[in-house]
C-alpha cells in the first residue's frame, strides 16, 4: 500500500516535470535546462516503474525476479547505448537519431499491445481491446516508418520508391490490417490465435514501410515529426490499457507536441501534411517556374568582406549549406570582426531553414552567437530594406523571391526572408546547386545580388583574413 502511494506521487511528479520541462523548451535561453528537467521526470517515472514491479512482488508473483533482472539489463544496455550514441552523434545526423529513438517509442508501445493481446489473463473488455488494437496499429506503423525514415536520412536507402497504383496498394494493405484488428476485437474478443495477432502486426509494419518509401528524403523531418505524434498517441493508448498515468500523460504530451510541430513545419513550407505524404515534392527537378531575367554575377570573398566591414547594417540569412559546411564557428568569428568595427549585425532565421526544426538556432547556439542577435522571420523581415548588405550563407529556397509572386513556382506562398530588399546581397554557395525544392532561384539573377562561390567554411576563412589584413594594413 505504501509502495502504491510512492508510485502515485512519483508519477505525479514525473508528469509535472515533463510539462514544466516542455514549457522551458519554448525559449532558447531556458531550453537546455528544460531538457534536463524533462529528463529528470523520465528518470523518476522509470524508477517508479521498478517500484511498481516490487509492489507486485509483495503479491508473490512467479517469474518476477527474472523480469526485474531482464528489465534492469535492458535498462543498462539502453542507457549505455543512448549515452554513447548521443555523445558522438554529429549535429547534421541529429534528425536520423531522432527518427531512431522515435521508432523505438512506437515499437515499445506496439510491444505492450502485443503482450496484452496474447496474455491469457488480459482484460478482454471491448473498450480496452479497441484502445489496445489502435495503439498497436499506430505504434507498429510508427516503428516501421521511422526506421525507413532513419535509413533514408542516413543514406542507407537512396531515392524514392514508387510503383504504379501505389496509393491503392497501400490502401489495400491498410484496410486488410484494419479488418484483422476488427476481427481481434469483435469476433475473437481478444482471444485470437498467435497467427492472427502476428498477421495484424505484419500488416501494420508493412504499411509503415509502404507509406514512407515513396516520400523524398528531404521531406523526412516532417514525416518524423508526424511519426513522433503517432508514437505519442500509441504510448498514451497503451498507458490507458495498463492504467499507467505516467504513460498516458507522457504519451499525450508527445502526441500533441508532435502534431503541432508537424502542422507548423507544413505551414512554414506552405504545404499541407497530406501533400508531404502523398506527393513527391522536390524530386523531379523540372517544375515550371517561368523565365528568369538577368544574369548571375560572381564576386570575390575578400571584396564582399571589405564591403561588409564598411557597411552600417548587415543581416545574415543562414541555410542548410551552413550546416553542411559546419562553418558556424568561422561565421561568428567573422561577425565579431564586423561588430568590433562598429557594424550592426543581425541573424535572420527562417522557420524551415536547414533540414530540421530549429536547425539554424542550434548551429548558431553551438558557435556561441548571443540570442539577442538572432531574429525570427516575422520580426526581421521589414528590416531588410534598411540593410546595406544581406549575406545569404548556404540558403536557397528560404530566400527565393519567386515564393512571393510567381504562382507557377512550387514554393509559391511559402513565407521567405526578404533578403532581395537589401541594398546589396551576397550569396555564398559552392556552384549552381539548387535548393531542396529543386527550383531555380531568381534572387541569384537580381541586379543587386552577387554570388561568392565556394564552400561556406573556406569562404568564411577568406573573409576573416581579408578583414584582418585590412585592419593590419591600417
Ligand atoms: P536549401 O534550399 O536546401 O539550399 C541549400 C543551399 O546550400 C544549396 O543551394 C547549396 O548550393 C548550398 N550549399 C550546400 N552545401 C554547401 C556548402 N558546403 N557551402 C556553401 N553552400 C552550400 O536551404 P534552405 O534555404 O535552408 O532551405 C531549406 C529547405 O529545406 C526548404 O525548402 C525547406 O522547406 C526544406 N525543409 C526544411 C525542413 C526543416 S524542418 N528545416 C524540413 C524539411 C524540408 P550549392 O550546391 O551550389 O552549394
Amino acid at each position: 500500500m505504501n509502495t502504491q502511494i510512492i508510485i502515485d506521487a512519483s508519477y505525479f511528479a514525473a508528469a509535472f516535470l515533463f510539462i514544466y520541462g516542455l514549457k522551458r523548451m519554448s525559449s532558447p535561453v531556458t531550453a537546455r535546462s528544460g531538457i534536463v528537467v524533462a529528463g529528470v521526470g523520465m528518470l523518476v517515472a522509470t524508477l517508479a516503474s521498478f517500484l511498481y514491479v516490487f509492489g507486485i512482488n509483495d503479491a508473490a508473483q512467479p517469474h518476477l525476479n527474472t523480469n526485474v533482472i531482464l528489465a534492469a539489463v535492458a535498462l543498462v544496455i539502453g542507457t549505455g547505448w543512448a549515452w554513447w550514441s548521443g555523445k558522438k552523434v554529429a549535429m547534421t545526423a541529429m534528425p536520423q537519431m531522432v527518427a531512431l529513438y522515435n521508432g523505438m517509442g512506437g515499437g515499445a508501445a506496439a510491444a505492450i499491445a502485443a503482450v496484452e493481446l496474447l496474455r491469457a489473463s488480459a482484460v478482454h473488455e471491448t473498450v480496452s481491446l479497441i484502445v489496445t488494437v489502435i495503439g498497436a496499429l499506430i505504434g507498429a506503423i510508427s516503428l516501421a516508418g521511422s526506421l525507413i525514415a532513419w535509413a533514408k536520412l542516413d543514406g542507407k536507402i537512396n531515392g524514392t520508391w514508387r510503383i504504379k497504383g501505389q496509393q491503392a496498394f497501400n490502401g489495400m494493405v491498410f484496410f486488410a490490417t484494419l479488418a484483422i484488428g476488427l476481427y481481434i476485437v469483435f469476433a475473437a474478443h481478444g482471444h485470437a490465435s498467435i497467427a492472427i495477432v502476428a498477421a495484424f502486426f505484419i500488416g501494420a509494419l508493412c504499411f509503415g514501410v509502404l507509406m514512407t518509401m515513396p516520400i523524398g528524403g528531404a521531406d523526412m523531418p516532417v514525416v518524423i515529426s508526424l511519426y513522433n505524434a503517432f508514437t505519442g498517441l500509441a504510448v498514451g493508448f497503451e498507458g490507458y490499457v495498463l492504467q499507467n498515468p505516467a504513460l498516458m500523460i507522457a504519451g499525450m504530451v508527445v502526441g500533441s507536441a508532435g502534431t503541432l510541430l508537424t502542422l507548423l513545419m507544413a505551414k512554414a513550407m506552405n504545404r499541407s501534411v497530406s501533400n508531404v505524404i502523398f506527393s513527391n515534392f522536390g524530386t523531379t527537378g523540372n517544375e515550371q517556374q517561368g523565365e528568369i531575367k538577368g544574369s548571375m554575377k560572381a564576386a570575390e570573398a575578400g571584396d564582399a568582406a571589405v564591403n561588409m566591414r564598411y557597411a552600417s547594417k548587415v543581416i545574415i540569412a543562414p541555410g542548410y549549406g551552413l550546416a553542411v559546411a559546419q562553418a558556424q564557428h568561422k561565421l561568428f568569428e567573422f561577425v565579431k570582426l564586423l561588430t568590433d568595427a562598429g557594424v550592426e549585425v543581425k541573424f535572420a532565421i527562417h522557420p524551415v531553414a536547414g533540414r530540421m526544426p530549429g536547425h539554424m538556432n542550434v548551429l548558431l547556439a553551438e558557435a556561441g552567437v548571443p540570442y539577442d542577435m538572432i531574429y525570427d522571420l516575422e520580426d526581421i523581415n521589414t528590416e531588410f530594406k534598411e540593410a546595406d548588405v544581406a549575406m545569404v550563407i548556404g540558403a536557397n529556397d528560404t530566400v527565393n523571391p519567386a515564393a512571393r509572386h510567381n504562382k507557377s513556382s512550387p514554393i509559391y506562398g511559402m513565407p521567405i526572408l526578404n533578403v532581395d530588399q537589401a541594398k546589396q546581397v551576397y550569396v555564398i554557395k559552392r556552384g549552381q546547386g539548387k535548393g531542396y525544392s529543386g527550383v531555380e532561384n531568381e534572387l541569384f539573377f537580381a541586379d543587386n545580388c552577387n554570388l561568392v562561390y565556394g564552400d561556406a567554411l573556406k569562404v568564411m576563412v577568406t573573409m576573416i583574413q581579408a578583414i584582418k589584413s585590412l585592419e593590419g594594413g591600417h
